[in-house]
Parts: structure tokens; sequence; C-alpha cells
């Protein structure tokens, strides 16, 4: 039997890229999004190689609704929609907050990703079957300090997650929420601006990598039809809460 269409937003590092090979090595077909085209590609040959039959890019920025749209336009029509494409920005309390870091957040993780899902929705209850998988964070389940906005924007994440499940409901398509804790990719280095104050973010003990991510996106796409996998809440054993991790 052939493999659906999985559309992958943010390929080009990170747990996307990692998921993009994951459903590469199970043969389907791949549409990814990011605005680093160059990585994409090179993401995409690897997929390839990996024995995905094809596997397309197009340069998408989430906070453009041109963009989207011309993404969404090419994309066809995904057996499995992975709404991955998500930052962090700064650390700092509400009371010092930069404005473009307020509007980078909200435009990415929340508006960004309700309007890929609109565009590709009415294409997937067409054909009255497909898989959305949203990407939350930890974040989304409790609050700390410095991480109110991007908190908020996760907590609105699961909230569109379970309002997405009651809409879809009897049309077949299945709606997950992943919600990792704290893992090593190009996160931190967005979040906090360099490579040095990244590293400190993960030194003295072992945090969750893009492919224990991968895995388990892999596991909740590859059930029976019949189930649905609503939440997954993974995080590293040494993280025991959002603000404790056991170093050492
Ligand atoms: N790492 C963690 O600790 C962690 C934990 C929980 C949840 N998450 C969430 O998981 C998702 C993936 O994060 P990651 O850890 O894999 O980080 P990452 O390595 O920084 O990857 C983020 C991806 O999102 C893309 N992206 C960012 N802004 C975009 C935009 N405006 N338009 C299109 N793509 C955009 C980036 O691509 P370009 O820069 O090329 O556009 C990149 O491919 C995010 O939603 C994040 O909030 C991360």
């Amino acid at each position: 039997m052939s493999k659906g269409l999985v559309v992958i937003t943010g390929a080009s590092s990170g747990f996307g890229e990692a998921a993009a090979l994951g459903f590469a090595k199970l043969g389907h077909p791949l549409f990814l999004g990011a605005r680093r085209v160059e990585r994409l590609r090179e993401v995409a040959q690897a997929c390839e190689r990996a024995g995905s039959p094809e596997a397309g890019v197009q340069a998408l920025d989430v906070r453009s609704k041109e963009s989207i749209e011309s993404f969404c336009a090419e994309a066809g029509t995904p057996e499995i929609l992975l709404n991955n494409a998500g930052l962090a920005l700064g650390r700092d309390h509400l009371a010092a907050m930069k404005d473009e870091d307020l509007v980078g957040m909200i435009e990415t993780n929340v508006i960004g990703l309700v309007r890929v899902t609109r565009a590709l929705l009415p294409k997937m209850i067409a054909a009255r079957r497909g898989h959305v998988i949203n990407l939350g964070s930890y974040a989304a389940r409790g609050v700390y300090e410095g991480g109110a906005v991007y908190a908020a924007s996760k907590h609105s994440v699961r909230v569109i997650s379970e309002t997405l499940r009651l809409e879809l409901s009897g049309t077949g398509i299945r709606v997950t929420e992943m919600d990792p804790g704290m893992a090593e990719t190009e996160f931190s280095v967005v979040r906090l601006g360099d490579e040095a104050s990244a590293k400190k973010v993960y030194e003295g003990w072992q945090p969750l990598t893009a492919a224990d991510v991968a895995e388990a996106i892999i596991w909740v796409a590859t059930r029976p039809p019949h189930v649905n996998i609503s939440e997954v809440v993974m995080t590293a054993t040494a993280q025991a809460s959002l603000t404790k991790v056991h170093k050492g």
C-alpha cells in the first residue's frame, strides 16, 4: 500500500528534520517547509536517500500569510500534517520583554500554526482521513519565570489541538498534541542568541534529543486509524518539572 504525504513545517532542523527522516525511512513522500531553504534541501536529499519516494521543499515563513498560502497551495493533501515550526525568543521577565519577542512568538507559534492548519484542513476533510500533529511543549502545562509568552503560546496550541479534536469528530482525522520537555536542538541558540549560552542550558545532564521526540511522533502516526493518541508528554528523565532539572 502506498504511503501518504507528510507535510512538515520547520523541517530545516531539530524535531522537524528528525521526523522528516523518520517518515522517509517508512517510505512516505514529504513536503517540507522552513525559511532556510538550503538547509531544507539538504534534509530533503537525506530523506530521499533514506527511502522517501519524493521529498519536496518550499520556502515557508509561517509569520507571513502569503508565504503560508503559497506553501499550502503546493503541498497537496497531507495524510500527516506536522505543525512543528516554532520558537522561543528570550528569557526576559514580562516587565522587560521586547516587543519583537512578544510578536515573534505569537505570530510563529499560534497564528502561523492556525493559518497552516486552516489552509490544509479542507483537503484533509474532503479526503476523510489524516492526522494533525501539533508541537506544543511541556510549557503548555505550567508556567515559569521568563517564559510567560512562550508558555502562553504553547497553552494556546494545546487549546487549539483540543478544539480541533471536537471540530473534526466524525471526519476520521486524528489530532495529537506533542508536549516534550527540554531537548537539545537549535531551540536554545534561537532563544538565547548564541551557541555558548545555549550549551550551558544542557551542561551536566542529559536532555531529550530530536531523535527521541521524532520517535514518539512516528509512534503516534503509526497507530491503527481507529486509535488517536491525543497527547504525549515526554521529558528527559532528569527533568522533573518545568523548573527542576537534576544535574550531576
Ligand atoms: N527543543 C525544545 O526544548 C522544545 C521543547 C518543547 C517544544 N519545542 C517546540 O518544538 C518545535 C521545534 O523546535 P526544535 O526544538 O526542533 O527547534 P529548532 O531546532 O530551532 O527548529 C525549529 C524549526 O522551526 C522553524 N521555524 C522557526 N520560525 C519559522 C518561521 N517563521 N517559518 C517557518 N519555519 C520556522 C525553523 O526553521 P527556519 O529557521 O529555517 O525557518 C526550524 O526548522 C517548536 O515548536 C518548539 O517550540 C521545543
